[in-house]
């Protein structure tokens, strides 16, 4: 078993009396492409949002590193390596593909105390840093021809490659993709699947939530399955492809075809 990038203990959170996450434990294998799966409702986008600081476990401890990052702030987390995409994109859709690659954070401001002229042009040095590293990632996901359009123009597919761009600001280690491939052609998800698997290749780690059976057993070890606030699988994909009840109550039409 390899060594864990991220693990969880008894993180629980519920929302009046729903416990939309109880009590999971699991570990983030580095270097893995994990597979999160699992019914609507399960709580997986609930759990990214407990491990990226959007929301506060009511209990339980994640470690990131063995480093205790429990209800650390996002920006803190984002600093430290932990970079998500949303289910829903949400570009700011007036501003250009590239501004909105320009403005996610890279962790990089710099000193703050320093005097007004050194400032300046220490800012005209950051921001040309931040654009150029705007236009490699956006040359890495293959958007840069667009990078002059307003983001509220272009697919539903390419503004998933333009989340990952934004996290790809960050240099993150670890990369949770919340359903990525959900509503994107096939030819832009094979791109992203590309992209994914390069990154990997070069040790990023990623979490990845989706409901495309398919694309969870081709690109995902291990599988880890939630329902009801709970893990109720872990393995590799062979093992929940063989797994009866998966089978029945989370793989649903795609596993029984
Ligand atoms: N902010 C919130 N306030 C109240 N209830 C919430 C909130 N966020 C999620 N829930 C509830 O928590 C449960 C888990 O939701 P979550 O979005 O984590 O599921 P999911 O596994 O991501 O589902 P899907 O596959 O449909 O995206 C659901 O019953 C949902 O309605
Ligand atoms: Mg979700």
């Amino acid at each position: 078993m390899a060594e864990a990038i991220l693990s969880t203990h008894a993180l629980s959170r519920s929302f009046g009396p729903l416990k939309a996450v109880d009590a999971v434990s699991l570990n983030i294998p580095r270097g893995s492409i994990t597979g999160l799966i699992g019914p609507n409702g399960a709580g997986k986008s609930t759990l990214f949002n407990l491990l990226t600081g959007a929301l506060k476990p009511d209990a339980g401890t994640v470690l990131l590193d063995g480093r205790d990052i429990t209800g650390d702030a996002p920006n803190a987390l984002f600093a430290q390596g932990i970079g998500r995409t949303f289910q829903i994109p949400r570009p700011f859709a007036r501003m250009s593909v590239l501004e909105n690659a320009m403005l996610a954070p890279t962790g990089q401001t710099g000193e703050t105390v320093v005097g007004p002229f050194l400032f300046r042009s220490r800012m005209r040095d950051q921001e040309r840093r931040i654009r150029q590293k705007a236009l490699d990632v956006l040359e890495f996901v293959t958007l840069a021809p667009l990078a002059d359009h307003p983001a509220g123009k272009i697919s539903g597919g390419q503004m998933k490659l333009l989340e990952l761009a934004r996290v790809l600001m960050g240099d993150p280690a670890l990369i949770l993709l919340d359903e990525p491939a959900a509503g994107v052609n096939p030819k832009l998800t094979e791109t992203l699947i590309g992209r994914i698997e390069e990154l990997n290749r070069q040790g990023t780690t990623f979490v990845i939530i989706e409901h495309d059976m398919d694309f969870v057993m081709r690109h995902c070890e291990p599988v880890i399955a939630m329902a009801q606030g709970s893990v109720v699988f872990q393995g590799t994909a062979d093992e929940a492809m063989a797994n009866p009840v998966l089978l029945d109550a989370y793989l649903g039409a795609t596993a029984n075809a």
